[in-house]
């Protein structure tokens, strides 16, 4: 039987985009065993009913525990982490780590007027899954939320500037612009992608903040502090499942996460054919 330690850390996004979870992830802790799982198959879960989205996470997250035995489960997707990070705690007899709790606290710290905003999804903004994380830390700033609908397409096109990207950059950013924010959080791990443009609507005085640096770190802690953080001595392996065209996802995957994704395998999870 694997010691505790010596488990994998499982993670999930619905696609390629928590790849920037899993990087931050590696960097910071090499010695650690990584399953990843991107849902192409059912992607994108912004435009998707929180429901339905909830009932893929589940889905994905006892995979993670019951077939690869993971020793926590990281929610490495903005929209699914809105969708079903209570349930999930809830409902895991293991540690529970989503993006959004370790950008808003990153976030808060970065502010220095108290006027901080947050963009996402619009399954993930209208969950209210951010305004509630901030309300919980206590913290004494003000929230502007806005969905970017289309922000994700352009990035899966490629299309990460030009001026098509920066028309609705300038009107999704419009609220967030006016409200005077001095941080943004970036809650949706595509939107890392078209940082530039973000920046240059937001001014040069508005930092961003993206959320999976934040992530490793505080999963780094919560390993530590339930004694589940391997030893030095061993050197990380990594696996990368897709529930889509694995191909397609071990292609893209590897130029957006580098050499680590060497390949990829597909995805199908223990309760996938039940609950389709
Ligand atoms: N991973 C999603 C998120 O962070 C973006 C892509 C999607 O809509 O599935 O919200």
């Amino acid at each position: 039987m694997t010691a505790d330690v010596e488990r994998p850390i499982g993670m999930f996004d619905s696609g390629f985009g928590g790849l920037t979870v899993a990087r931050a992830v590696i960097d910071l802790l090499p010695a650690e065993d990584l399953v990843y799982i991107g849902d192409t198959a059912r992607y994108p879960y912004g435009p998707k009913p929180v429901d339905e989205v909830r009932r893929y996470a589940r889905e994905i997250a006892q995979s993670l525990v019951e077939d690869f035995n993971v020793k926590a489960v990281v929610i490495a997707c903005n929209t699914a982490a809105a969708a079903a990070f209570d349930d999930l705690s809830r409902e895991l007899s293991l540690p529970v780590l989503s993006v959004v709790e370790p950008g808003v606290k990153s976030l808060s710290l970065a502010t220095r007027n108290g006027h901080v905003g947050v963009i996402g999804t619009v399954g993930t903004i209208g969950s209210g899954a951010y305004q509630r994380a901030l309300a919980e830390l206590d913290a004494d700033v003000q929230l502007t939320a806005a969905a970017c609908p289309g922000f994700v397409e352009f990035v899966e096109l490629g299309q990460t500037s030009g001026d098509e990207v920066m028309v609705l950059a300038e009107r999704l950013l419009a609220p967030v612009r006016d409200a005077g924010v001095d941080a943004l959080l970036l809650g949706c791990t595509h939107y890392p992608y078209l940082s530039r443009v973000i920046s240059e609507v937001m001014g040069p005085d508005v930092v961003l903040v993206s959320s999976a640096d934040e992530t490793a770190f505080e999963l780094r802690r919560m390993l530590g502090a339930a004694h589940l953080r391997r030893g030095h001595t061993h050197t990380g392996h990594h696996e990368f499942y897709s529930s889509g065209d694995v191909a397609w996802f071990a292609d893209l995957g590897r130029r957006l996460l580098g050499p680590e994704l060497e390949q990829a395998q597909h995805w199908h999870g223990t309760h996938r054919h039940g609950s389709n």
